[in-house]
């Protein structure tokens, strides 16, 4: 409702941006949205795949940054409609991730050894993935051209001053990295070895081999 008050046009894709700033938010878009579409399809085959299990692994690790992420946007935004509509979506993302929780705890004590691999696999795969929205896209794995990430700054600053609240550069890697150690002190109960996270400064089991084709990607 806010994007179509605003920009009289209710699609941000097919907006014909009559600024700069607006041409490099919509390429962006553009962008996110392409990439978005790439993982979606392996999302639809990876689904039928994998035990519950393993798919919950990866849609806590999304539901611990959305609730994180959420709750730190409400926490600084000046608008207030917006900190409201963060505040509520913050509450909403702890809930799912409360449902993901009980999942795990009803059954990964059952779960056999060789699904504890694949779950370090698609925590690693997920980082990836949703580093692209809620840190910067590594260039290897999202395919972005080179203006992207300096693009996303300068308009996240854009949003910034206008009371609209996006992390900076620092404050979003440590947030991503809170999150990844609280999904770490989930794992380490049921023994499940928890990637390397050199990005944000993690240590842990060294995972190389990201396929597309296998992942979860958790939205
Ligand atoms: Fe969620």
């Amino acid at each position: 409702m806010a994007i179509t008050k605003l920009l009289e046009h209710p699609d941000p894709l097919t907006y014909e941006p009559k600024t700069e700033i607006g041409r490099k938010a919509k390429k962006n878009a553009q962008w996110l949205y392409y990439n978005g579409g790439r993982y979606w399809n392996g999302y639809k085959n990876a689904v039928p795949k994998y035990s519950l299990a393993v798919l919950f692994s990866s849609f806590l690790m999304g539901e611990i940054a959305a609730a994180t992420i959420f709750h730190q946007m409400a926490a600084k935004c000046t608008e207030p409609v917006f900190q409201e509509g963060f505040r509520k979506v913050g509450r909403d993302e702890g809930r799912h991730m409360a449902i993901c929780m009980a999942l795990m705890e009803r059954d990964y004590p059952k779960m056999d050894l060789s699904d504890k691999q694949l779950i370090t696999k698609q925590i690693r795969a997920g980082f990836l993935f949703l580093s692209g929205v809620l840190f910067e896209p590594p260039e290897d794995f999202w395919d972005i051209p080179a203006d992207f990430v300096p693009a996303q700054r300068e308009i996240e600053a854009v949003a910034r001053n206008a009371g609209f609240y996006i992390p900076e550069y620092e404050a979003k890697k440590d947030n991503w990295c809170n999150a990844m150690l609280n999904l770490k002190g989930v794992l380490d109960k049921y023994g499940i070895p928890f990637p390397a996270i050199p990005e944000v400064g993690i240590t842990g089991e060294e995972v190389r081999d990201v396929d597309m084709q296998d992942i979860i990607p958790v939205f």
